[in-house]
């Protein structure tokens, strides 16, 4: 099992929690976070091919279980395709 803080400073300082346990990836973790707030992220194929879902990681690392076929610059991930490794700060 795996824990890790995701901090948002962009959107008020939100923090959230990842777990392995509960969360397949991280776009989950966002969406169910996000949700409560009455936010959203964007995403369309979730599994690596659009690129919609690209954010900017300002902190930390995450882990690609399977390489994504998506474009992604310098400093951005992919949340529906990887995993947090450490405590993150994201930017959306
Ligand atoms: S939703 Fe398509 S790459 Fe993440």
């Amino acid at each position: 099992m795996a824990d890790y803080k995701i901090t948002l400073p962009s959107w008020q300082g939100l923090s959230i929690r990842y777990s392995s346990d509960l969360h397949s990836n991280l776009l989950e973790a966002l969406e169910e976070a996000l949700e409560q707030e009455r936010m959203q992220i964007e995403y369309q194929c979730r599994q690596g091919y659009c690129g919609s879902c690209r954010v900017r990681l300002v902190k930390g690392k995450v882990g690609y279980p399977c390489k994504p076929l998506a474009f992604v610059n310098e400093g951005e991930i992919l949340p529906c395709s990887c995993h947090p490794l450490t405590d993150i700060e994201i930017k959306l």
